[in-house]
């Protein structure tokens, strides 16, 4: 077993964070919980920029969270992008607000705090010529590009709703997203580029909206990336070049109130559809941009990377939100880790001076399978915290990580939050908190961690149990988009006034948090979050299939793998064929990073004498533990199980 690290001394030096050491971390950790309305308070008072400042903290509570959603600061007005942008302009106008890298290592663009309010307001001008009011939804569906950073923020600007779907969902997921909330006006690019592929989101786009009337997008405004050939449809489509370019960049902020939504981003749970988390502008903002500077301890000087997407909530809240209204150099990435090679990341910390650098444990331990020399051949010496999110990361691969990338130099910051928390809720501060490779190690100030066990009682001291938090924080998602009876029961009816995080987790002596990962149906492939009942609808709609069950497996690189059961409909044979045919399926229903990494068939699902599925028995045996599947005496044919386990032996993994 490892031993804690202590923090690299430059790392804590001069550093400007009031928790620089464990006693000011404890201090304030004392603070905010002995009184969290005052603390956050303070907090948005001291950093955000409000028209109105706010003069009350929490209202409601995870009791009434059942009724209506949760509101902070709710008697204060502002308007997000005037702390992401307007306060920068006075003292930091000729930063580099965004730097960024493209597909092609000399394909490099610095945008300035200055042009980005101006980049802002010509696009938000444009969206209002397009009669997009106050509260309207706009998706943004884009690769990454600075574009799709201030498509967020003009949303932002004139109180307009994004919902931002990563470039990797197919037509028919980013239809579901645009009949679910209902914009108007899609903003898009022609292509993306990731390594040697082009990815066609605009035809992607036409695709999605050939559905007739059911349509309600009105516009759909294009940025040119490629130049590769797409149709502009007569009076729908619009290119960015012909129409914002054109537009005035000064547009005044339309104030809102703290709880208006900011956005909508749709993510997976254990049952049916995605769902639309809707995240609102005073708390939201509050809290990302405190974490991230708190977290990473933010200097002014820093060139701070998150090489994250922003179609997930890791590039909303630390790509674009939480670094911006701190007035920082956020650096954004258009590639893949591994284009032209292994050494893209460490090139870029070069040839950039990055300081922090913040990465998910998939692409970790991927580029360590690599060789260390990709890695040593740059000079890292500008790096001083690493980050981590997204699933537990392993021992090996974190000590890879900091002594390889790190040169046991900086201090590790393994970052547990989901898109439902908007921000880091257990995290070390970099400048104080002694880490361990796998430990999420403490709670930031005013997050109350609580372990739960099935049964329903408080473990005290060192333990295992789910993971709960039992107080309101800023940053948390308020309700599903037109469904707040889903939020409420998919985190509020597991335990009473505790807000349930779907994960396990273990708490050790030193009071220390290891994540080990989701006890629901969701499962965690390269940080990418996806439904098991997502892809058991699609696998039952092949005319060939009469069931599937669908688990994670423990995967080298991925951190879970795809696994699926699946039975087939009489006179059915199973061959390769069919198995092409169910993965094209799933890439067209869901997306390309959808993919069933192992598919097993069976002769039938394991059921209850009541006809219910045991998913225990499932997981089980794809996570290669056959001998331990506890009580199985409810089991309506247990010739099942032992065919399954059989089965299971012959696959190749
Ligand atoms: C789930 C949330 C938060 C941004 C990226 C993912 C897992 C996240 C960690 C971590 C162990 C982690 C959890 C969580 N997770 N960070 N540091 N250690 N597990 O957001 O797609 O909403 O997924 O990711 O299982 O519930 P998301």
């Amino acid at each position: 077993m490892d031993t804690l690290r202590k923090v690299p001394e430059r790392v804590s030096e001069n550093s400007p964070n009031p928790i620089n050491n464990m006693d000011s971390y404890n201090k304030i950790y004392t603070e905010a919980l002995e009184d969290f309305d005052k603390y956050w308070l303070n907090v948005t008072l001291d950093n955000v920029v409000w028209k109105n400042k706010p003069t009350v903290g929490l209202s409601g509570s995870f009791d009434s969270v059942v009724n209506s959603p949760l509101k902070w600061f709710e008697d204060g007005t502002l308007n997000v992008t005037e702390s992401c942008i307007d306060s920068n302009l006075s003292e930091r106008g000729e930063k580099v607000a965004i730097l960024w890298e493209g597909d092609e290592t000399k394909d490099v663009r610095k945008i300035t705090y200055n042009e980005l309010h101006d980049e802002v307001c010509k696009l938000s001008n444009t969206l209002k010529k397009l009669d997009v009011k106050k509260g309207d939804r706009v998706i943004i569906y884009m690769g990454m590009v600075p574009e799709a950073a201030f498509a967020m923020l003009a949303c932002a600007r004139i109180g307009a709703i994004h919902s931002v779907v990563f470039g990797g969902f197919s037509a028919e997921s980013l239809r579901d997203r645009v009949l679910d909330c209902n914009s108007t006006v899609i903003i898009t690019q022609d292509e993306g580029l990731r390594g040697t592929k082009r990815i066609p989101l605009k035809n992607t786009v036409d695709e999605a909206l050939d559905i007739g009337l059911l349509n309600p997008v009105k516009n759909v405004l294009v940025y040119k990336r490629t130049g590769g050939n797409v149709n502009m449809m007569d009076g729908r489509d619009l290119w960015w070049h012909d129409t914002v370019n054109h537009s005035s960049s000064e547009c005044e902020p339309t104030i809102c109130s703290a709880e208006d939504p900011l956005f909508i981003l749709y993510t997976s749970g254990s049952t049916g559809k995605p769902k639309g988390l809707v995240h609102t502008c005073g708390g939201y903002i509050t809290y990302t941009s405190y974490t991230h500077r708190t977290v990473f301890d933010l200097r002014e000087d820093d060139i701070y990377a998150c090489v994250a997407d922003v179609g997930w909530i890791t590039g909303h809240s630390y790509i674009v939100y939480g670094p911006l209204a701190n007035g920082a150099t956020t650096f954004m990435f258009e590639s893949i880790p591994t284009y032209p090679d292994a050494g893209r990341y460490w090139d870029m910390v070069e040839r950039h001076k990055i300081t922090i650098f913040y990465t998910a444990p998939t692409a970790i331990r991927a580029l360590a399978a690599r060789g260390n020399d990709f890695v040593t051949k740059y000079n890292l010496e500008s790096l001083r915290v690493l980050g981590t999110v997204g699933e537990p990361i392993n021992p090996d691969a974190w000590n890879w990580y900091y002594e390889i990338v790190g040169n046991n130099n900086c201090n590790i910051v393994d970052t547990w939050w989901q898109t439902e928390t908007g921000g880091i809720c257990i995290s070390p501060v970099a400048p104080a908190t002694p880490t361990i490779g796998g430990s999420a190690t403490l709670p930031l100030p005013g997050i109350m961690p609580l372990l739960k066990t099935q049964e329903g009682i408080d473990i005290e001291g060192p333990g295992e149990g789910l993971l709960c938090i039992k107080h309101p924080w800023p940053g948390q998602a308020r309700t599903v988009w037109g469904d707040h009876p889903r939020f409420v029961d998919t985190y509020f009816s597991m335990f009473e006034g505790l807000y349930f995080t779907g994960d396990g987790c273990k708490r050790d002596d030193n009071g220390y948090y290891w994540i080990t990962g989701r006890v629901d149906d969701v499962i965690n492939v390269s940080g990418h979050r996806m439904g098991t009942a997502e892809f058991e609808a699609v696998l039952v709609s092949h005319d060939s299939v009469a069931e599937a069950g669908v688990v994670g497996f423990p995967h080298p690189i991925k951190g879970s793998g795809v696994y699926a059961y699946i039975v087939l409909q009489p006179g059915e044979i199973w061959n390769d064929d069919l198995k092409n045919n169910l993965n094209d399926l799933c890439r067209k229903q869901i997306g390309a990073h959808a993919k069933v990494d192992l598919y097993q068939h069976i002769l039938g699902l394991p059921k209850t004498r009541s006809g219910k599925v045991m998913r225990r028995i499932l997981r089980k045996v794809a996570e290669g533990e056959p001998d331990a599947l506890g009580d199985i005496s409810t089991l309506a044919d247990s010739a099942v199980v032992d065919s399954i386990i059989s089965g299971a032996k012959t696959l190749e993994k």
